[in-house]
Parts: structure tokens; sequence; C-alpha cells
């Protein structure tokens, strides 16, 4: 089988270490995602993973990360059958593959053209009402494009800090002013991780820069009238980290004592 080689550098290139992460996870005996998919993806690219530099705890943190994100739209889903599900920077993650939503669910995975590119070259498409959008989040048109007639659950994981805050606040309030109800799960870095940014292997390797730090999640509630903060879950107190090995354990537990460092990354439920 020929493999895909990659050319990408910057924010897309950071999807490889997500990518990564979760076919590690997938590998271990005690896998949290069992993201089997993830691990056959990486086997058709042409890339040197171990440039990522994702350790056994960097992998199991994105698969917990990951799975959360999965349990949240996998509730919205249960509650509104009949949905749809925008995974915002989908990058090569199969989300639509872990969650086989029902036949009333509209998917869309939106992306950079060239990462879909990719996407559609290494990733077979899931059945049912699936589309791939290939735009960047902060153009308006593709939102304008979509059927506005259901509940809508926006998923964005390892998006909002490569936004500039104005990005970020618009492209909320766009989500949140074109559908009549839904949710917003997604992850985001305080501001002392965006200072912190260059200790960050996946972000230094690609180039990569980011902007929009959240320490108040309740600020975002002024972007949208109704818009609520449901959940503001820290790293450090996700649900599942006994799964990490003991050296992660043990790291996490002393960053949740440090103040600055407890709030570097969180996972946010919004309700519109
Ligand atoms: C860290 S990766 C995460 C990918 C995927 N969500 C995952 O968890 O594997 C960052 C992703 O954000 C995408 N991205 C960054 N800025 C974007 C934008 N303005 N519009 C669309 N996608 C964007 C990149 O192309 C990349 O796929």
């Amino acid at each position: 089988m020929e493999r895909e080689k990659i050319t990408l550098t910057g924010a897309p290139a950071t999807m490889l270490a997500t990518l990564y992460g979760r076919a590690l996870d997938s590998k271990r005996p005690n896998s949290v995602l069992h993201d089997n998919e993830a691990a056959r993806t990486v086997e058709r690219i042409e890339y040197d993973f171990a440039r990522t530099r994702m350790t056994p705890t960097s992998a199991v943190g994105v698969a917990i990360r990951a799975k959360v994100l999965d349990d949240w739209t996998r509730e919205f889903l249960a509650a509104h059958p009949s949905a749809n599900v925008l995974h915002l920077a989908c990058g090569l993650d199969t989300r639509v593959h872990r969650l086989a939503p029902g036949p009333d669910v509209r998917w869309y995975d939106v992306d950079f053209p060239d990462v879909i590119a990719l996407r559609s070259r290494l990733m077979t498409a899931p059945p049912g009402d699936y589309h791939l959008v290939a735009s960047s989040v902060t153009d308006s048109a593709w939102l304008e494009d979509l059927p506005a007639d259901r509940p809508t659950v926006a998923v964005f994981e390892g998006l909002s800090m490569y936004l500039t805050p104005e990005e970020g606040r618009s492209l909320i309030s766009r989500i949140c002013g074109r559908f009549p109800s839904g949710q917003l799960l997604f992850d985001c870095y305080g501001s002392f991780g965006i200072k912190l940014q260059k200790l960050v292997p996946a972000v230094r390797n690609a180039g990569a820069t980011l902007h929009w730090g959240i320490d108040d999640p309740r600020e975002l509630e002024s972007f949208h009238p109704g818009l609520r903060c449901l959940d503001a879950l820290l790293s450090v107190d996700m649900p599942g980290l006994d799964s990490l090995p003991l050296s992660g354990r043990v790291s996490l537990r002393i960053m949740s004592y440090l103040p600055g460092l407890r709030d570097v990354g969180k996972i946010l439920r919004f309700a519109y």
C-alpha cells in the first residue's frame, strides 16, 4: 500500500500528534478510547511520528480528553436524535466512527481544505448523512450554507487556542445565532498555558502559534443571549485519569496543587 506523505506545517500539522496519541492509546491493554481506526490511519501515513514527542502519558491524556467530548456528544444525541453535529477542526479524528451516530443525525467534519483533502484520501466516509466541509472555521460562508432546522452540537477539540480571541468570539456567536438551540463542547487553554506554549512539543515542532486563553469560562456567556456554561472540567480533574501511567498521575497531582498550572487546560460545555 502506498502511504501518504505529509507536507503540512503550522496548526494543521498538530493533528498528527493527537491522531498518534489516540493510536498509541488504542494499543494499550487498558485503552481508554479503543480508537483502532486511528491506528489504521497512522499506518497509512509516511511520517516520522517520533517528531510529535507523544509520550505514554500525553497519549493517554489525549484519549481521556477525547472521551469526555465523545461522552458529552453522545449525551446530546441521546436527548436530540435528530440533530446536526458540527465537528470543527476535525483533523484526522475518527470521532464520527467512534460515535456511529443514528440515521437522523447530520454530521459535518470541518477543517482547512488541505486537511480535508488528506482526510478524504486516507479515511473511508462513514455511512449516513455525512459531509466534509473544506473551509477555515473563521470564514462565515460554510455556516450559512448549513440547514438550520435542528438542534446543533458543535464539538471542537484542539481548536480554540489556535484562534484569536476575536475569531473565537465571532465563531461562537455565529453558531449560536444560526441554530435554534444546542451545545458547544470544546477544550481550551488558560492564559498561563498560552504563555507556556513553547513547552508543548506538538505545537513547537509544527511551528504553530497559540493565541486564545480562557481563564473564566463564564465570560463567554456574554457572546450570545442565553449562552450558559454547564461544565468547566479542569484537565487535572478529568474523569479517567487513573488510566495514566504512574509518572503522569504523579505529575498531574503535583500540577493540581500549583495555582496557574492547575488551570492550564479545561474542557467546557455550554448550552445555547
Ligand atoms: C491539534 S489539531 C486537532 C485536530 C483534531 N480535532 C484532533 O483532536 O485530532 C488542530 C486542528 O485545528 C485545525 N484548525 C486550526 N485552525 C483552524 C481554522 N481556522 N479552521 C479550521 N480548522 C482549523 C487544524 O487544521 C488541525 O486539524
